[in-house]
């Protein structure tokens, strides 16, 4: 047997592991992802353990030499995983005594598994946290453009999904903006407690060496160290958090691909979702489905499972770490993978959206989108509000029964109504006049929208 295939764990197991259990309790399937953030641990480790006395610098320079190979090895395909040897941060070990001998048996001085795992999963997810937060401004400034582009263009704005009001689409667009926005200062948060050092902790007490960590935080880029070793060897809080920041997030992205579904309807006709974007049908030769946004809207529900699949993961576990703790790593993964994946496609998806103009407005003629905005005139001509919701309710009912909108009644026939009613009346009954009316800090009219994008936009170029 090769020193690469010999088990390191244990000389106190005196049988060897039952065939099927040592595949059952690897977790190289796995956690291999994180082979760089493994290493990068075991170079710092390496270091810190040189400056403090307990590695020689020759000693240092071999393990560091090693491990770069090894680096290269994995990158190039060449590097024989094996489950016999557990789990990422063996086989690595395994393989660097392979390499260099004795000297490699040196590098676990002073740190033990636990350790290394919750330092290597506190790597990974803040490495991967960068790409997270450059898709999610990429689909914030793809909005930014539409809502620029649409800033005047006519939407009816619902409530119960029933015609409400008009809004302007752009209003719409900095709305979903705007619970974007509040997602990565969510994304922030998170990252500052995912940026802390655990390893020095070693198994559970801490070392009897004299390990320095704060040089380790500072070569590894943390900026904060866990205070407890019991907690830090323990502690998946910063992935519990992680995941309730993507659940929160794609449930943002699930309430959009829901609009996006009924609006590329047929029935609501509102949007084109652009043929890259959607899927045909093996059957029904006429079909264009909005497979985007109802795949996010499936994929919400897997990220809220892994959410709660840490949580339950967590909730029994007494200190110290735990075999337990090993399960962390597929939910935390699958959620950066299916978090990333749906960022990107929502940002390419929306920088090809096509807005139809025509059919939202004649939407939001149909509704009687405006009777609020009549009220409001009558209030303005010293009619009570309760009596001015009267007024329009009957107007709305007599609407109804002629088939016309508000703006199609004749001044003879809204005045049957109140004879508060003038000629300006058709200024606030037209959709343009109900939107450009309401101009104040987050108001639907078309100036207002765009001073929140200009505002937006000066909080992305800081
Ligand atoms: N593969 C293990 C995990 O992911 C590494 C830590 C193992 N520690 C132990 N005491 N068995 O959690």
């Amino acid at each position: 047997m090769t020193t690469a295939n010999k088990k390191l764990s244990s000389a106190r197991l005196t049988q060897p592991t039952n065939a099927f259990v040592e595949e059952f309790t690897a977790s190289v399937q796995f956690d291999q992802r994180m082979y760089q953030q493994d290493i990068q641990g075991s170079v710092a480790h390496a270091t810190m353990l040189t400056k403090v006395g307990v590695l020689t610098e020759d000693e240092r320079d071999q393990i560091i030499a090693g491990l770069e190979k090894i680096r290269i090895e994995i990158e190039n395909d060449e590097f024989e995983w094996s489950i016999a040897q557990e789990d990422v941060h063996m086989n690595i070990e395994a393989r660097l005594i392979a390499l260099i001998g004795e000297v490699g048996k040196k590098l676990h001085t002073g740190r033990s598994r636990n350790d290394q795992v919750a330092t290597d999963v506190r790597l990974y997810l803040r490495e991967m946290i960068s790409p997270i937060r450059s898709e999610l401004k990429r689909l914030q400034i793809a909005l930014l453009d539409v809502a620029e582009r649409e800033a005047a263009t006519i939407l009816p704005g619902f409530t119960h999904l029933q015609t409400a009001q008009p809004v302007t689409f752009g209003h719409h667009m900095m709305a979903w903006y705007e619970m974007l926005v509040r997602d990565a200062e969510r994304l922030d948060d998170c990252e500052k407690r995912v940026n802390s050092l655990p390893l020095g902790a070693a198994a559970l007490a801490g070392t009897t060496f004299p390990i320095d960590r704060e040089m380790t935080a500072e070569l590894l880029g943390f900026d904060r160290i866990c205070l407890n070793s019991l907690d830090a060897v323990s502690d998946r809080d910063f992935a519990i958090e992680f995941t309730s920041f993507a659940s929160l997030l794609m449930m943002h992205l699930s309430r959009f691909s829901e609009e996006l579904v009924i609006w590329s309807s047929a029935q609501f006709d509102f949007v084109d979702l652009g043929d890259a974007f959607c899927t045909g049908s093996s059957i029904m030769p006429q079909k264009k489905n909005p497979d985007v946004p109802e795949l996010i809207r499936g994929k919400t529900s897997r990220v809220y499972g892994n959410m709660f699949n840490l949580f339950t993961l967590m909730k029994n576990q007494p200190l110290a770490y735990n075999k337990d703790n090993q399960e962390d790593k597929e939910p935390l993964f699958d959620t950066i993978d299916t978090l990333l994946g749906s960022l990107r496609v929502y940002a390419d998806m929306m920088g090809a959206i096509t807005v139809k103009e025509d059919a939202m407005r004649n939407a939001a003629l149909r509704g009687y989108a405006t009777a609020t905005d009549l009220a409001d005139y009558l209030v303005r001509k010293n009619v009570a509000f309760r009596d001015a919701h009267e007024v329009v309710g009957l107007s709305v009912a007599y609407g109804i029964k002629h088939n016309k909108d508000l703006a199609e009644l004749s001044l003879a026939e809204l005045q049957q109504f109140s004879d508060q009613i003038s000629e300006d009346v058709f200024d606030v009954l037209t959709l343009e006049g109900s939107i450009a009316a309401r101009n104040h800090l987050g108001g639907t009219a078309p100036e207002q929208v765009k001073k929140a994008i200009r505002y937006a936009r000066s909080q992305h170029q800081k």
